[in-house]
This record gives C-alpha cells, sequence and structure tokens, in this order.
C-alpha cells in the first residue's frame, strides 16, 4: 500500500511512515497537512547526522521558549522548509537573524543539517516536526519574517481540508509575528492561492501591500527558489509570491 501526499509523492512503506486518520493529531482537531515522514533510509553520513547533529539544533518544545531563543536578534521561522535549500540561503545571507525551520520530513531535516555542517551555520533551530505545536510555544510578537512556500497542495476535493493555511494557522501567526512583520507565502497551485487571499485579506491583523501584479508574479532577489518550485517551473506552472504585512496594531 503507498500513500500518494498532498506534494504527488508516493511513500514506499505501509509501516509507521503511512498516514492514516489516526495520526492526525488526537489532541485536537488538527488534520495532519503532510505526507510521509522518510521516503528512504539513510546512509551513514545522513545517520550521524540525525544521531548526533539533530540534537544540537532541535528547540526543545517542553522546556521554556524564552531560554532557547536569543532575545537580542530577530528571528525568523520557515514553515516546511523542505530541501532547505531556501532556508540554508537565509541563514548564510542574513547571519545577525535566527532561523527556526519545521518540516516534519526526516529526509528534508537531514538535508538541512548537512547543510548547516558543511556551511558551519550557528544561526539555524530546528523542529523536526509539524509547526503547530511550535507556533503555539513561540511568544508572542517574537517572529520577524516568516515563511511558508509551496505549502502541499492537496489537489484532491476531498483532501483540501488538509491544507495547512487556513483561519486556524494565520490565527497563531497574528499572534507570534511582530507588529510590521513581514509573512511571505508562494504556491504553485491558483485555487490555493485564490483560498491564502480569501482568508489573509479579510483578517484583522494582515495587510497585502501589493500595488499590482508584479507583486505577486516576481519572486525577488532575496527569496531564492526552492527545488518544488522549480519543479512548478520545470511542468509550466505560474507561480503565486504573496508578501503579507503583520498590521502595527489589530482594530
Ligand atoms: C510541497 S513541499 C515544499 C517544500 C519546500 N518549501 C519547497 O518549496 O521546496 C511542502 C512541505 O511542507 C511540509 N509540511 C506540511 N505540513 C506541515 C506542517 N504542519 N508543519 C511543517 N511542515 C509541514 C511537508 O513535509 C513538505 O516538506
Amino acid at each position: 500500500m503507498s500513500l500518494r501526499t498532498g506534494c504527488g509523492a508516493v511513500a514506499p512503506h505501509a509501516q509507521r511512515n503511512e498516514m492514516t486518520d489516526t495520526d492526525d493529531h488526537p489532541h485536537t482537531s488538527e488534520l495532519r497537512s503532510f505526507g510521509r515522514r522518510r521516503a528512504r533510509s539513510f546512509g551513514p553520513r545522513q545517520q550521524r547526522l540525525w544521531d548526533e547533529n539533530l540534537s544540537k539544533f532541535a528547540l526543545e518544545l517542553t522546556q521554556p521558549t524564552a531560554a532557547q531563543i536569543p532575545p537580542d536578534r530577530d528571528v525568523w521561522l520557515e514553515i516546511g522548509f523542505g530541501g532547505a535549500e531556501h532556508m540554508l540561503w537565509q541563514a548564510e545571507h542574513n547571519p545577525g537573524v535566527t532561523l527556526i525551520g519545521c518540516e516534519p520530513f526526516e529526509d528534508g531535516v537531514v538535508k538541512a543539517l548537512g547543510g548547516i555542517e558543511d556551511r558551519g551555520l550557528t544561526n539555524i533551530r530546528l523542529h523536526a516536526d509539524d509547526a503547530r505545536p511550535l507556533l503555539r510555544w513561540l511568544l508572542d510578537a517574537s517572529v520577524a519574517r516568516a515563511f511558508i512556500l509551496f505549502p502541499d497542495p492537496w489537489p484532491k476535493k476531498k483532501h483540501v481540508k488538509r491544507r495547512l493555511i487556513g483561519t486556524p494557522l494565520l490565527a497563531e501567526l497574528a499572534r507570534v509575528l511582530k507588529p510590521g512583520a513581514e509573512l511571505r507565502i508562494g504556491t504553485d497551485i491558483g485555487d490555493y492561492a485564490r483560498t491564502i487571499l480569501l482568508a489573509v485579506m479579510p483578517h484583522p491583523a494582515f495587510e497585502w501591500p501589493a500595488l499590482g501584479p508584479e507583486d505577486w508574479r516576481i519572486r525577488g532577489d532575496d527569496w531564492p527558489q526552492t527545488r518544488y518550485e522549480q519543479k512548478a517551473v520545470r511542468e509550466g506552472r505560474a507561480r503565486y509570491y504573496f508578501r503579507f504585512r503583520r498590521k502595527d496594531c489589530v482594530t
């Protein structure tokens, strides 16, 4: 038995990586928004990175937030970093910022750990799991920028309810983002782009300072392409790049 995820990938296993409805969060009403946890077995380097390095960078959500996030630096958050290309680029180009990356797909987490080691980065913290408990753990107005790049599209009608971006996630983002913070969202699914706009535009905490089509058609130099986006380009799909702003005050 295999699992077709929102990304369209197929998980080979039928054991712990298989998603069933029982994997939806038992203590909340949240449905699982991601597909497989792991695609293939780790090689020796990947296993070492997982065993020895993850704990050096992982946030401990059972411990107080303030002790783990340096208070004197801007914090940026990337939800669902996939292969980590964008997160590593941002960390390397913004050494004064602490990047928090979260991703439940373990192959992606190991890629991030490899990139951190190869580039000698010290400004990344990881949560190798669902973003929603992490968001609940973060302090109010503590994040200066957030990225959600090409969230799983869940194209089938019966799976649309699993899409990550919606009212509950926006409520948490509105709480953790600082006034004036940017929320960047990219998608290559027109229907998802529409859903995102319909959720964000009426939200009292967010505004969309776009002046014209260039605002959502052009990615910009400080927004490097992700692996998933490269696939969308190859397959000829239009991309939408949204830059929303957390309002200074909520009326
Ligand atoms: C389509 S992939 C895109 C990955 C990457 N951002 C890119 O553009 O290449 C979506 C990613 O979001 C992750 N994801 C889905 N639900 C998530 C959640 N609740 N918390 C954190 N990450 C999630 C998936 O595991 C997957 O890696």
